[in-house]
């Protein structure tokens, strides 16, 4: 049975073997059984953190893994690779993939089917730019990358869906309650029934309690707040706690 709430963290290119150790104090806080909670470090940390873990209710997962199941892809990682390294979850399409490596929605779509057939939850992530959103074009990007990104199949097990508008990422802007409650209610009518849908962009301890009091936020993708366990734990009880 999927929790009803989720807390992910993804530490993007930061972190190394000594911080296994935040991992271990983010593990020492449990925040129930309602709400899961989620690490994504560098593919290096993968498997030592699965390890460390091992016992707790703290899952880990990746932050991409390529659409072919094997073969000459340089540098790239297959999802039966996270899988066996201990990873449940992989983040997918995250708007840094597709600014930094092209990823186009029907790359996404091809992971996405990937992970699934390794019996990975694919957390999809979708959002705007600030250009979109000044010109008024938030609800249809992000429709079209949900239509286009996500394949037939998705279950309330197999998905999450990451609401994270590009330009409240790692900036400490923040869109209104009003403007994630606009996009999260959009996402709730198009996403199979029953998928948790995250905002991320920018959430720390301070904005937590706000953002997951709105309706339809099942949880946050965090970046930079999930690096520190103090930080990150206070975001995970204020998920436990709405
Ligand atoms: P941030 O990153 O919390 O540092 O803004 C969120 C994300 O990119 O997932």
């Amino acid at each position: 049975m999927t929790a009803s709430k989720l807390a992910a963290g993804n530490w993007k290119m930061n972190g190394r073997m000594v911080h296994l150790e935040e991992a271990m104090a983010i593990a020492a806080v449990n925040p129930g059984p309602q709400t899961e909670v989620l690490i994504c470090p560098p593919a290096t940390l993968i498997a030592p953190m699965a390890q460390a873990l091992t016992g707790t209710h703290v899952r880990v997962g990746g932050q991409d893994c390529h659409a072919r199941p094997k073969g000459a892809h340089t540098g790239d990682i297959a999802a039966a690779m996270l899988v066996d390294a201990g990873a449940s979850h992989v983040i997918l399409g995250h708007s840094e993939r597709r600014a930094d490596h092209g990823e186009t929605s029907a790359d996404v779509a091809a992971k996405i089917r990937a992970a699934w057939d390794q019996g990975l939850t694919a957390i999809l992530c979708v959002g705007e730019t600030e250009a979109q959103r000044d010109a008024g074009e938030t609800l249809h990007i992000v429709g079209a990358q949900l239509a286009q990104s996500l394949p037939d199949g998705a279950t309330a097990d197999n998905t999450v869906i990451a609401y994270e508008p590009v330009w409240a990422i790692g900036t400490g802007r923040t869109p209104t309650t009003t403007q994630i409650a606009e996009v999260h209610a959009h996402l709730h009518q198009a996403a199979p029934q029953g998928v948790r849908l995250l905002y991320g962009g920018s959430v720390n301890p301070t904005n937590a309690v706000q953002i997951f009091a709105i309706p339809d936020v099942n949880g946050a993708l965090v970046g930079g707040a999930s690096l520190k366990a103090a930080d990150f734990t206070q975001i995970i009880a204020a998920l436990a706690d709405a």
